[in-house]
């Protein structure tokens, strides 16, 4: 039986208006048709309106996200973007992720408050997770971590989250020659750690250098159910190539 292999595009602090337009269209109209995939476009904040007019509701194995959603309700927070104003406008949040936590040094607490959020608006937080260096033991408390950002979450809603494990010496800082992927037998075992936190049904993504070459490793692991993908998203052939070959392997 075919799997859904889920394919979300971290654009990161990357596009103009016009960039962002040709590359949405760009996809739209390379994978309009494929079955076995979703792709997630996840755009700069600003640009999200226009993707998601190029990303409508009729096309079931599109949707659109944000790369980061604020934990606050509405009111006088400036320049934050409370779950409740984009409900309407988006389907997937990124939360947690490294070079996010760098920046702002959110707590466990304020992570769980952006999980939360996005549940209560009915927007499906993908949740990152991952360790400094591959040599550390810490990928062995990732579990844990991720325990503990999703206090407080039932059993059902945590089913209902996508979770990305993105060990952060993996990813490529969109330079491609610091690339290095870690291993799909080792990203397999991680996501079976992360699995013991969640429901069994709940997708676990990898991140980290995911190209159109090596995507196909990843999701013939039976516990790997997708990719977040950052600096090859950026390119329109070597993405629809990505997305085309995980859904040729799905
Ligand atoms: P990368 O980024 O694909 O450029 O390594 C992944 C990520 O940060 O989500």
């Amino acid at each position: 039986m075919k799997r859904n292999v889920l394919v979300v595009a971290n654009w990161k602090n990357n596009t103009t208006l016009s960039d962002a337009h040709v590359l949405a269209m760009g996809v739209r109209n390379e994978i309009e048709h494929l079955d076995g995939v979703k792709v997630v476009l996840c755009p700069p904040a600003v640009w999200v309106t226009e993707v998601r007019n190029i990303v409508h509701d009729q096309i079931h194995h599109m949707g659109v996200g944000l790369q980061d959603i604020s934990a606050e309700q509405p009111g006088p927070t400036t320049g934050e973007i409370a779950a409740d104003l984009v409900e309407s406008l988006i389907d997937y949040a990124i939360i947690g992720h490294s070079e996010t936590l760098k920046l702002h040094n959110y707590d466990v607490e304020t992570i769980s408050e952006k999980i939360h959020s996005a549940l209560a608006s009915k927007i499906t937080p993908i949740i990152c997770v991952g360790e400094k260096s591959q040599s550390s033991s810490s990928r062995h408390s990732l579990a844990r971590k991720l325990d503990s950002y999703l206090k407080g979450v039932s059993a059902e809603k945590r089913s209902k989250c996508i979770i990305a494990y993105e060990p952060i010496w993996a990813i490529s800082g969109g330079s491609k020659k610091s690339r290095r992927a870690a291993s799909a037998e080792y990203v397999n075992d991680v996501a079976v750690q992360l699995k013991k936190v969640v429901p069994a049904n709940t997708r676990v993504l990898y991140g980290g250098s995911v190209s159109a070459e090596n995507i196909l490793q990843f999701i013939a692991q039976p516990e790997i159910d997708g990719v977040l993908v950052g600096g090859a998203s950026l390119h329109l052939r070597e993405f629809t190539t990505l997305v085309k070959n995980a859904a040729r392997g799905s």
